[in-house]
């Protein structure tokens, strides 16, 4: 191994890098000897421009694009955080889960780098890299419990250590954030649609139309969202039908009833998951969130208000740590780091990988890839 920045200081610098979507992302972050963390520099290419024309991710697309890109933000991460491969101590790369070429792209780049260096390499689950983020922004305390809700994921997770996560549920069919798309679809608004609605539900009335609250009343913190789409294309038809056209006032009622709806479901379940995990703990335990639809301030508030009722923290990182990063997988290495051995060369990228693998597995794909 080349001469490293622990040697010299105690510290621990480490480069991530991150593929498995439509993000191209490296980072740097060094760990001090007294456990501090700091992100020395976070590069992200989205590739939202290459896909923008077919509507969705396309999976070749990122594949190809993320082999073209990952060598460059290597290049602009070191530079930013000033400094070389050689002050590095290891290296971190999302191994799965994810569509399947970009995730390959990544591990490639990162076996050769660590074959050139001979720096360790830890292959990371994406998911593990969102659900310890909040350990990353706001040194939150283990247990907490994290609702990942993006385009691809949804899911309760009890994070109780650097590689201890205990599904407690998830959708059982879409993401919220793909169904805020496919909503905005629906209703010809812009890509991507939750920006998109949440703006057009401002200037409506969230009452007007009375829309589904999937699973509300059934036992549990499993979620669905694609009834709730289908109530809103129906309803969509039914005011097509009816005033020959989409009137632009109803079609902002009908956003902010689909959003009111998902607003309504997501906390009565996130209620319940908090206090399923304060049966175990004495201290109301954090509610963190992360994904790009914590973005969104409806759902903000309505998480908010649950966890004020327990008197317990809320976290919600910075979006640019919720969306898709390389901070979040570098960190999760420097989290698991003592608990694990670093991957050898036979580390594989995976499309599926479940991060608590004594749930049971969740079903389908979502749009952006394999959810859980
Ligand atoms: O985490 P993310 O950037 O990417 C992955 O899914 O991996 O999340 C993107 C998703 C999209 O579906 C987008 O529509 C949704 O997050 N989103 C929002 C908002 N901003 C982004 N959903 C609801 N309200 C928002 N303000
Ligand atoms: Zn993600």
């Amino acid at each position: 191994m080349l001469a490293t920045g622990s040697a010299v200081t105690g510290s621990t610098t480490i480069l991530g890098l991150e593929s498995s979507c439509d993000d191209t992302a490296a980072a740097v972050l060094r760990r001090d000897g007294q456990g501090g963390t700091r992100i020395l520099s976070s590069v992200v290419r989205g590739q939202a421009d290459l896909h923008a024309p077919f509507g969705g991710v396309v999976p070749e697309i990122a594949a190809r694009a993320h082999a073209e890109l990952l060598d460059h933000c290597v290049e602009e991460a070191l530079d930013a955080a000033g400094v070389g491969l050689r002050d590095l101590d290891a290296l971190a790369v999302t191994a799965g889960p994810g569509l399947i070429g970009g995730v390959v792209s990544g591990v490639m780049c990162a076996k050769g780098l660590s074959v050139a260096t001979g720096l360790p390499l830890y292959g990371i689950n994406h998911l593990a890299g969102h659900a310890l983020t909040p350990r990353l922004t706001d040194d939150v305390a283990y247990p907490y419990l994290m609702l990942l809700v993006s385009g691809g994921h949804c899911q309760f997770l009890i994070v109780r250590g650097p590689a201890e996560f205990e599904r407690i549920g998830g959708t059982i069919d879409d993401a919220p954030g793909e169904a805020f798309d496919k909503v905005a679809r629906l209703l010809a608004l812009p890509q991507p649609g939750g920006p998109s609605v949440e703006e057009a539900a401002s200037a409506g009335d969230p009452e007007r139309f009375a829309l589904p609250r999937p699973l509300l009343n059934r036992p549990g913190f499993d979620l669905s969202f694609s009834g709730l789409k289908t109530a809103v294309l129906r309803t969509r038809d039914t005011i097509i039908a009816e005033h020959a056209g989409l009137p632009q006032a109803l079609r902002a009622d009908l956003c902010a009833g689909f959003q009111a709806a998902v607003v309504d479901v997501l906390a009565e379940k996130t209620r319940r998951a908090m206090t399923h995990l304060m049966a175990e703990t004495n201290a109301p335990p954090a509610l963190c969130v992360a994904g790009g639809v914590a973005a969104n301030r409806a759902i903000r508030a309505g998480l908010e208000t649950v966890s004020d009722s327990f008197g317990a923290r809320f976290v919600a990182p910075p979006l640019a740590l919720c969306t898709d990063n390389a901070a979040m997988i570098a960190f999760a290495a420097l989290e698991q780091m003592g608990t694990r051995d670093p991957d050898d060369l036979s580390l594989a990228a995976r499309p599926r990988w479940p991060l608590d693998l004594a749930s049971p597995a969740m079903l389908g794909s979502g749009k952006k890839g394999a959810k859980a």
